[in-house]
């Protein structure tokens, strides 16, 4: 069983990215950390990041061919992309959202999430945890 790990705009920058938000952990060791947990789980992952929200629209049409579920960080296209929301819920996979930080204790314009209504789920907070609850919540999801 395949699930496809989506990473947004500005993701491919963590590791330098604010660190006091975002810790400092890159994407690449995220990843390394998610293969670890998929291993255990018996699921397989792709990881793509786009800092274009087109690209990131066309994987998600795509998914249902390969994919029983997304984990997806869709960064700052969460608080305003009605483009991502509308192809999430374009696609009978299901998405399980996550972010690193609170968005909710954050700025206003954080707390606005667009693409949560047709999510599976949302997780948010926890920092690199976030990403590794979220593949847990999509596993069982995607079973
Ligand atoms: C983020 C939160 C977003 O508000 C921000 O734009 C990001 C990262 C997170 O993982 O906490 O790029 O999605």
């Amino acid at each position: 069983m395949k699930i496809l790990v989506l990473n947004g705009p500005n993701l491919n920058q963590l590791g330098m990215r604010e660190p006091d938000i975002y810790g400092l952990c890159t994407l690449k060791e995220i990843e390394e950390k998610l293969e670890q947990l998929a291993g255990e789980l018996g699921v397989s992952l792709d990881h793509k990041q786009s800092n274009h929200e087109g690209q990131l629209i066309d994987w998600i049409h795509q998914a249902p061919d390969s994919y029983k579920a997304i984990l997806f960080n869709p960064g700052a296209l969460a608080h305003y992309s009605i483009a991502i929301r509308d192809a999430v819920a374009s696609v009978v996979t299901p998405v399980v959202e996550v972010h690193m930080s609170n968005v909710h204790a954050r700025e206003e314009f954080r707390q606005r999430l667009v693409i949560t209504p047709v999510a599976a789920g949302q997780i948010s907070g926890f920092g690199v945890d976030s990403y590794l609850l979220g593949l847990r919540a999509a596993v069982k999801l995607a079973k």
